[in-house]
C-alpha cells in the first residue's frame, strides 16, 4: 500500500470501513426483485437506494420486450457498431429523437458517451470550467482534453456570479469557454440553475455548455426528457447534452443529444468509444424502445406526478421531524447530513439496516471528507408509509447518537465552502 497517495489511502480505509459494517459492497440474495425490497445479510430491507425513479425496471412490458429479443437474437450481437449494428438501434434512435426533438446517439453508458463527445467537441484552444461538483465521469473525459493542452479549471458549485467573472476573463485568451455541469447532482440531489446558464449562453458568444443530466432523466419534462430540459423552452444551439437511460428511464445505456445533425455525424464517426467499445445487447435496446414508448405516452406524466408527490412528502416529513436534510429541492435524491465522521455515517447506515432500510452511506470520495451523510433515493416502488417509517428511525438513531441538526447543517455549509478552496 505504500505507493498510494494520502487521498487514495484514505479512500481505501473508508471503503474498507464501510465494507466491515456491511454498508458498502453488499450483495442482495433475492431470487426475484420487485423494486421495493431487497434481502441483505438475511434481512429484508426497503430499498432507498434504487435510482430507477419511475419504477420501470420491473415493468412487465419492458421484460417481455427483452425476453422476445433474447429469443430472436440471443444474448448479444458481438460486432463493432462501425461495421454492423442491431436494427433496434435505428428504431430506438428514432424514438429518442421524437422525445428530444433533436438528433441523438446511444452510447453504451453515460461515461463512455462523455469520452466520445467531450474530447472531440472541445478544441485545444478552448478553456473548460468544471463545476466543482460535476460528476467524476465528466471530469475523467476532460482530463483527456487537458492531456491535449486544453486549459481546465474549477468554479465553486452553482456560483453563476463567479462563472460569469471567469467567462469574461478567459474570453480574451481562449476560443470557446465551456462550462461543464450536472443537471441533477448525484449526491445531494441539487439542481443546475438552467435559466441562468441559458442567460449566460445568450449573453456571451464564446460561452458553451456541456450538461450531464443522468439523474434528471424521465421524472421531469415533456416526454420525460429530464430536469435540465424541463427548465428551458428550447434546446440551446451552444449546448451539448448527455443523459443516462440506466436510472429513471428503466432500461440501460445512455443518450447524447446534439444541437444539429452535423455535430451528431462528427461524434458518430470520430467518438472513440463509439468506434472501439462494444454495442448494447439487443435485449437492452428492445426494453429501451418499450420504455421510450411509455415516455411518449400520457402514462409518463402520471408516473412523474406520483414521484413528485412522494418527494414532497419526504421533504415535509424531514422538516416536521427537524432532520438535517441538506437540500430541500424537489428531486429524487435526498441527502441527510451526519457528523463529519465516516465511522458514524457507517454506523447510522448499519443501524438503519437493522431497522429494515437500505440507504447509501455517503463518505469520501463521493462527497468531500467532512460532508458525510445518508443518501436516500425516492422511487415509485416505495410508499409514504415507507418514507415515514424510515424518517422516524433516522430521528431515533440521530437522537441516540446525539446528532444535532443545527450543528450538522452549519458544519455542512462551512465545510462545503472550505472544500472548494
Ligand atoms: C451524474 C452522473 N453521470 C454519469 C454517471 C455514470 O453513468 P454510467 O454508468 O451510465 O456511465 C453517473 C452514475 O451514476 C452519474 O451520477
Amino acid at each position: 500500500m505504500n505507493d498510494l497517495s494520502p487521498l487514495m489511502q484514505q479512500t481505501f480505509e473508508i471503503m474498507t470501513l464501510g465494507k466491515s459494517y456491511g454498508v458498502l459492497y453488499g450483495h442482495y440474495s433475492d431470487h426475484q426483485l420487485d423494486g421495493r425490497m431487497i434481502t441483505l445479510n438475511g434481512r429484508r430491507l426497503v430499498n432507498f437506494a434504487n435510482c430507477s425513479y419511475l419504477g420501470l425496471e420491473v415493468d412487465h412490458r419492458l421484460k417481455e420486450s427483452a425476453k422476445d429479443a433474447i429469443d430472436r437474437y440471443g444474448i448479444q450481437f458481438s460486432c463493432s457498431r462501425t461495421f454492423l449494428e442491431s436494427n433496434f438501434y435505428e428504431i430506438f434512435e428514432d424514438r429518442l429523437t421524437q422525445m428530444f426533438n433533436q438528433p441523438v446517439i446511444i452510447p453504451a453508458t453515460t461515461s463512455l458517451g462523455h469520452i466520445s463527445y467531450i474530447p472531440i467537441i472541445v478544441g485545444k484552444g478552448d478553456a473548460i470550467i468544471l463545476d466543482h461538483k460535476v460528476h467524476q465521469s465528466v471530469q475523467n473525459a476532460t482530463m483527456m482534453c487537458k492531456g491535449m493542452g486544453t486549459h481546465v479549471e474549477v468554479v465553486r458549485h452553482n456560483r453563476m456570479d463567479l462563472l460569469e467573472e471567469r467567462i469574461k476573463y478567459l474570453s480574451g485568451k481562449y476560443k470557446k469557454i465551456w462550462y461543464m455541469a450536472d443537471g441533477v447532482y448525484s449526491m445531494l440531489g441539487d439542481l443546475a440553475p438552467m435559466k441562468e446558464i441559458y442567460n449566460l449562453l445568450n449573453q456571451y458568444e464564446q460561452f458553451h455548455f456541456y450538461v450531464d443530466d443522468a439523474h434528471g432523466m424521465s421524472w421531469a419534462g415533456k416526454h420525460g426528457v429530464g430536469y435540465a430540459l424541463s427548465q428551458v423552452d428550447y434546446f440551446h444551439p451552444k449546448m451539448c447534452f448527455s443523459t443516462s437511460l440506466a436510472k429513471g428511464f428503466g432500461a440501460h445505456a445512455a443518450v447524447l443529444v446534439f444541437p444539429d445533425e452535423m455535430q451528431k455525424m462528427l461524434i458518430k464517426t470520430t467518438g472513440t468509444t463509439l468506434i472501439f467499445s462494444g454495442p448494447v445487447p439487443p435485449m437492452v435496446l428492445a426494453a429501451g424502445i418499450t420504455a421510450a414508448d411509455i415516455h411518449l405516452s400520457e402514462e409518463i406524466y402520471l408516473r412523474q406526478d406520483g414521484l413528485i408527490d412522494l418527494i414532497t412528502h419526504f421533504n415535509q416529513k424531514a422538516i416536521e421531524l427537524d432532520l438535517p436534510l441538506v437540500r430541500h429541492d424537489v428531486s429524487p435524491i435526498r441527502f441527510m447530513g451526519t457528523t463529519g465522521s465516516a465511522q458514524i455515517c457507517s454506523e447510522i447506515a448499519f443501524e438503519l439496516q437493522q431497522a429494515g432500510f437500505f440507504v447509501n452511506a455517503a463518505s469520501y470520495p463521493s462527497v468531500p471528507l467532512k460532508n458525510t451523510g445518508i443518501r436516500m433515493t425516492i422511487h415509485l416502488h416505495i410508499t409514504k408509509d415507507d418514507i415515514d417509517n424510515l424518517l422516524y428511525n433516522v430521528r431515533r438513531i440521530y437522537d441516540e447518537k446525539g446528532v444535532n441538526t443545527e450543528e450538522v447543517l452549519n458544519n455542512f455549509k462551512e465545510k462545503q465552502v472550505e472544500s472548494v478552496n
